[in-house]
């Protein structure tokens, strides 16, 4: 059963104050008190109070002072004064003070007076679930670090859409921790029980991609297990499937892709039977999949299959205030790994992070977190433990005071300009060479400080060559 709620009554004349908890005891858990200072010290010492009602005129204190001290010992209930003849007046004046109500003196309408009560007490109930609830929707994801707005709003989102059975597409730079959200869902969904199943797309041959989703049969190519084997589709029944860098799929898959999203069916490769699949989609994308649209190259239709639910994960340089709190994360975590030798950064060495430009963003600060753990000399990490991708990096205001040498093609473009009307995919051109240029041309030095394969490196480098 649920409690009551907690009704402090608080009148001078005792048999007002008993008939007025008689009253109200069928409904609610009522306490009595004579006078403002032993009233106070209930208020503070019963934090789940839900409403005061106090009589004005007193001995010692009156209500008013009693309701203000009241507000300020525990800000969440809400108060009534009793008001005799002649104290109206006194008692609207104290509603701009905190009072929530007044009702006035004798009590005669009982109807009237309980109905008053029910509305402050549903009122002050109202506000602290909603209180606890936003406190519950704002707080970090267990996985996540940040409290920046941009990353508060991702939570909000994950929260929201995690317990439903959407598709939905996370769009983002690399390493701004797509799959983290993606495994997020997962967690926070009835499914948490189920398999979360994750498909690297653009690793895949177009042949491999396939038999990897929808299985095959015995038989069905040569080569293929005697015994035949399930697909990740399949394998992902009663969980999430996650489907990452979606936007590397050929035409062909898309077609068949849709098809899957549409009938909630697969068919195994060689096979002829169609089989239902309950399955949530997780898709996710470092492209802009409306400018491939627009493009032609991905089909508008899976597009907004896809894209029912669309979260964006946001480059590390949008929300800098995070970077400390991440900083104190990977530390804490490098440094347990490794002997626990490691207890802090000095504000230097940390201001420096702070202005580095991360164009690998959360996965490129946790390497480089794990390299200085690793390599550092002192208890501290000091500004001598910083690599030099951040020391050689021009600083912002530089690049700002010659934006005609910026705007030049070449390497040097990569750091001089500044983000804004740029699109995702200039920005990440700028931040890639950038990096070559930093590690002095050598690009396996390069994709490690941003936090890519040297694969993913040479795959964008080729596509800037096509475009
Ligand atoms: N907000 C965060 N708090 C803590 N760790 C994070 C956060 N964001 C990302 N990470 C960590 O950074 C790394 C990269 O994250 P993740 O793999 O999810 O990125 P991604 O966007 O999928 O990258 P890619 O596009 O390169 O696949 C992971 O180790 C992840 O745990
Ligand atoms: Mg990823």
């Amino acid at each position: 059963m649920r409690k009551k709620p907690k009704i402090l009554i608080v009148d001078d004349e005792k048999p007002l104050r008993d008939t007025l908890a008689r009253w109200l005891s069928p409904s609610y858990d009522c306490i009595t008190a004579p006078d403002a200072a032993s009233a106070l010290e209930i208020v503070k010492s019963t934090p789940d109070l839900s409403l005061l009602i106090s009589d004005i005129k007193m001995p010692g204190e009156d209500g008013i002072t009693l309701v203000r001290k009241a507000k300020e010992a525990n800000g969440s209930i809400a108060c009534m004064l009793l008001t005799a003849y002649g104290t109206v007046d006194l008692a609207v004046e104290a509603m701009k003070d905190g009072a929530d109500d007044f009702f006035q003196k004798p009590v005669t309408d009982l109807s009237a007076f309980e109905m008053r009560v029910a509305k402050a007490v549903k009122t002050v109930t109202l506000e602290k679930e909603n209180a606890e609830l936003k406190a519950r929707l704002n707080t970090e994801l267990e996985d996540f670090t940040g409290r920046s707005p941009a990353m508060m709003r991702i939570y909000g989102l994950i929260r929201k859409v995690a317990p439903t059975n959407a598709t939905v597409l996370v769009e983002g730079p690399s390493g701004t921790g797509k799959e983290l959200v993606a495994r997020a869902l997962h967690n926070l969904s009835p499914r948490a029980g189920g398999p979360f199943v994750a498909v690297e797309c653009a690793a895949l041959s177009k042949e491999l991609l396939e038999s990897e989703l929808f299985g095959y049969e015995a038989g069905a190519f040569t080569g293929a297990n005697t015994r035949g084997r399930i697909g990740n589709i399949e394998a992902a029944n009663g969980g999430t499937l996650f489907l990452d860098e979606i936007g590397e799929i050929d035409q062909e898959m898309q077609v068949k892709l849709l098809r899957v999203l549409e009938s909630r069916t697969i068919r195994r490769v060689g096979g002829n039977e169609d089989i239902a699949v309950d399955f949530r989609l997780v898709a996710a994308t470092n492209k802009n999949l409306a400018s491939l649209v627009k493009a032609g190259k991905f089909r508008e239709d899976l597009y907004y299959r896809l894209n029912v639910i669309d979260i964006r994960t946001p480059a590390l340089s949008s929300h800098k205030e995070d970077i400390a709190p991440l900083v104190a994360r990977f530390l804490k975590e490098f440094s347990a790994a490794n002997g626990g030798s490691v207890t802090g950064i000095e504000p230097r060495a940390l201001k420096a992070l702070e202005d580095y430009s991360w164009p690998g963003n959360v996965r490129q600060l946790r390497n480089v977190m794990e390299k200085m753990v690793i390599l550092a000399s002192g208890a501290k990490l000091t500004e001598a433990d910083l690599p030099v991708e951040i020391t050689d990096e021009p600083p912002d205001d530089a690049a700002e005071a010659s934006p005609t040498a910026a705007s030049s093609s070449g390497v040097a473009d990569g750091s001089a300009r500044r983000e804004g009307d740029e699109t995702l995919a200039e920005a990440e051109k700028r931040q890639i060479l950038a990096a070559i240029a930093a590690a002095g041309g050598n690009k396996t030095k390069a994709a490690d400080a941003l936090g890519i394969s040297r694969r993913t490196l040479h795959r964008k480098i080729n596509e800037w060559k096509a475009g």
